[in-house]
């Protein structure tokens, strides 16, 4: 008898970071996947270790989602049951440089999805947020009715931007939609053969740390040492990119056994706990027996104290959980970063 295929989902921004892994978790659970990915932030390379991974060919359109008519092409080419927006552009010191570039690719590709999935019998969307929409939350951890604070960059701006949009357009067009606000994603798949690229020289705190020991990078920076957080440096709920892609399968699930409430639902996508920069570093240090060199130096400007989440809301409704801990992110990591030095990618 052949296997049961639960929908077929195209995932933008698929061979990026989380949209990989998502693939991966998307295919074991039963789906088939297309992906929309321009390669502006990743390698086609990820498409065979997806492939790899998972035993399945994989559809793979090389499109940049703010040309519309290219985008629609693909629309019309395949029948997609939903569709899951990952494509943007993260970094955010690039979008204070570049803000123009932030709001016209990350806007502009959801505005133009979302002309895509109207006129097609897509039953729902699902959308990459970021705890980043709350800016300097007043109270933690953060629930999903904490307010959208004033956004601390460009690129938070394009995400409180984006989950506005997206609410009326399901609320107008009647096509429940999703959005997953994501705290801290870092580790790895088990296999090594997929994990976070960054391009040059990483600002976020996981591949720094994992560049270092690599010999990369010749020492950490911990930015700041004087907040007022347990050993004086800032506190994040890191979350295993595996838990991440699990998420993404049970609001999939959601929306394809049309359980939603609300045409629009949102939430919080962490584990609930608050690690300091210092409580990494040990970690990282502790579960691969790696000795990390690193400075104190002073605050980085923009870095708020601490942010955690109240996951009990996505707990619940998405009947999903974080079960993965700080120690296994960063032996995961620690193997996708020596894996890509050996296949000298
Ligand atoms: P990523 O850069 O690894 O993946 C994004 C992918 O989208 C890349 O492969 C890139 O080539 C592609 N892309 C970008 N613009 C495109 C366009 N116009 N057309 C087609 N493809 C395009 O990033 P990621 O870490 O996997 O993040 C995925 C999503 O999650 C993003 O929306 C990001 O803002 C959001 N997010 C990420 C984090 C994080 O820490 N990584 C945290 C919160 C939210
Ligand atoms: C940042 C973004 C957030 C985005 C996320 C993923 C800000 C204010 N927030 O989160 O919007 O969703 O990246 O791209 O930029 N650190 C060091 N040394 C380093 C790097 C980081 O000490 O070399 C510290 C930072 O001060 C921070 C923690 O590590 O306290 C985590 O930093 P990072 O990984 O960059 O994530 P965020 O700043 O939380």
């Amino acid at each position: 008898m052949g296997k049961i295929v639960k929908g077929r989902i195209l995932v933008t921004g698929g061979l990026g970071y989380i949209g990989s892994h998502t693939c991966v978790e998307l295919i074991r659970s039963g789906y088939e996947v297309s992906i929309i990915d321009n390669l502006v932030n990743s390698e086609r390379f990820i498409l065979d270790r997806i492939e790899k991974i998972t035993g399945e060919k994989i559809d793979f359109y090389e499109i940049d989602i703010t040309d519309l008519t290219q985008t629609m092409i693909c629309f019309n080419d395949k029948k997609f049951d939903l569709v899951i927006h990952f494509a943007a552009l993260k970094s955010v010191n690039e979008s204070i440089k570049f803000p123009d570039r932030y709001f016209k690719n990350n806007v502009g590709s959801v505005e133009n999805i979302l002309k895509c999935i109207k006129s097609e019998d897509v039953k729902g969307f699902v959308f990459s947020s970021s705890c980043t929409v709350y800016g300097q939350p007043d109270i933690l951890p953060v629930t999903e009715s904490s307010p959208f604070k004033k956004a601390e960059s460009p690129y938070a701006e394009t995400k409180q931007i984006c989950e506005k949009i997206i609410k009326e357009f399901a609320i107008i067009n009647k096509k429940p939609s999703i959005s997953l606000r994501y705290f801290n994603p870092v580790g790895a798949h088990d296999s090594g053969l997929i994990g976070e690229l960054p391009r040059g020289v990483p600002d976020n705190l996981v591949p720094f740390i994992t560049q270092t020991a690599i010999g990369k990078r010749e020492k950490l920076k911990v930015f700041g040492d004087d907040y007022s957080t347990k050993d004086g440096t800032p506190v994040r709920d890191y979350i295993h990119v595996v838990d991440l892609a699990e998420a993404h399968v049970s609001a999939v699930d959601r929306l394809m056994n049309e359980e939603t409430n609300e045409s629009y639902e949102f939430f919080n996508i962490g584990t609930g706990k608050g690690y300091s920069v210092l409580e990494v570093i040990k970690s990282f240090e502790r579960v691969n027996k790696v000795q990390l060199p690193y400075d104190i130096v002073g605050r980085r400007q923009g870095d708020i104290e601490s942010i955690y989440s109240d996951n009990k809301f996505s707990k619940q409704t998405l009947n999903w959980r974080a079960s993965r801990d700080l120690d296994q992110m960063m032996k995961s990591a620690w193997i996708w970063e020596k894996k890509l030095k050996e296949s000298g990618s």
